[in-house]
């Protein structure tokens, strides 16, 4: 079985008379350390897939099954204790707490998660050297570039080691190349086992991942892979 295995999901929201088809009866398997891009225009349907495969939102229909477990019949408590485990979010705003230090920002997922400091410590410095950050602990994010504020937003979705890393629009808020430095990020982490799923709108950006996944209408209208001459790689843009 996948790690993602998504069959039949359908999300429909009822606005008065209006029922809005956000995804229709969507199957799609993703497997542990792919890299996935989710492209397609504005209201296809990506932030409801990311919502329901990140545990935020629960299917009208269809089933859900996340390493595992079954969890399109979840209600919200139990649904919140997989997505503590098993998630790790990256947004496009970064939502980094302003008055602490990088450090603090990545710990804080496992002070939730009641781990000792002493680990905590350990585990967010050490998340912190996976995203290159290791020199830049004691900054606040107001010291920090936009590139590096979301480098300490990855850390903190890694700290966890959660089973996936969902990222809705992370080089939304960077120029170009800070953009690809960090889908040349994502490639190193997944080249390491971790299963990264990314939605953008840049073509170019989608183009550093392994697989394509374009939404239509709440369809999936495409999912190729990437062949490796035609994936941009690490270093060259
Ligand atoms: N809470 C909601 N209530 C009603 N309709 C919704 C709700 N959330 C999303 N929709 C509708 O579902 C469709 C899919 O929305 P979604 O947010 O998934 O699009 P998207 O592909 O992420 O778009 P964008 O690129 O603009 O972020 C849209 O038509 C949207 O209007
Ligand atoms: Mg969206």
């Amino acid at each position: 079985m996948s790690l993602i295995e998504v069959r039949n999901l359908s999300r429909l929201y009822h606005m008065g008379e209006e029922t809005v088809y956000a995804l229709r009866d969507v199957s799609v398997g993703i497997e542990k350390g792919e890299y996935v891009a989710i492209m397609g225009p504005s209201g296809s349907g990506k932030s409801t897939l990311m919502n329901l495969i990140g545990c935020l939102d629960s299917p009208t229909s269809g089933e859900f099954i996340l390493n595992g477990i079954e969890v399109s019949e979840m209600d919200d408590d139990e649904l919140a204790d997989v997505r503590n485990r098993q998630i790790g979010f990256v947004f496009q705003t970064f939502n980094l707490l302003a008055r602490s230090t990088a450090l603090h920002n990545v710990e804080l997922p496992l002070v939730y998660a009641e781990i000792d400091s002493e680990t905590r410590r350990e585990r967010a410095l050490e998340a912190l050297g996976q995203v290159g950050l290791g020199d830049r602990v004691t900054h606040k994010p107001n010291e920090l570039s936009g590139g590096q504020r979301q480098r300490v937003a990855i850390a903190r979705a890694l700290v966890n080691r959660p089973a996936i890393i969902l990222a809705d629009e992370p080089t939304g808020n960077l120029d170009s190349k800070t953009g690809v430095e960090i889908m040349a990020l994502f490639e190193e982490l997944s080249s390491r086992g971790n299963t990264i799923i990314v939605v953008t709108h840049e073509e170019e950006v989608a183009r550093h991942a392994r697989r394509i996944i374009r939404i239509r209408d709440g369809l999936i209208a495409a999912d190729e892979r990437i062949s490796p001459e035609d994936r941009i790689q690490v270093g060259q843009s």
